[in-house]
């Protein structure tokens, strides 16, 4: 399995995250990335055909606000530091 939030602490609105994976995140009002499947959660498990978007997105943010997890989080980016 394989959960992902966006730490909107630390997300900097680049926008690749979008790019990569357009459908895992979208962006609120400022900008700031969200996971779009449980309303950046972390607890609804990526499709298989998702994740290599997320894997995309992953590594392509510049302020690693993009967490992942084989559990979910529930809710808070920093379940797992
Ligand atoms: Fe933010 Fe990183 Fe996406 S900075 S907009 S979470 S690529």
């Amino acid at each position: 399995e394989m959960y992902t939030i966006v730490d909107k602490n630390t997300c900097i609105a680049c926008g690749a995250c979008g790019v990569s994976a357009p459908d895992l995140f979208d962006y609120d009002e400022e900008g700031l990335a969200e996971g779009i499947l449980d309303c950046n959660q972390g607890t609804c498990n990526v499709p298989a055909p998702l994740q290599e978007d997320l894997q995309d997105a992953f590594e392509e943010c510049p302020s690693d606000s993009i967490k992942v997890a084989e559990e979910a989080f529930h809710g808070d980016p920093k379940t797992f530091e």
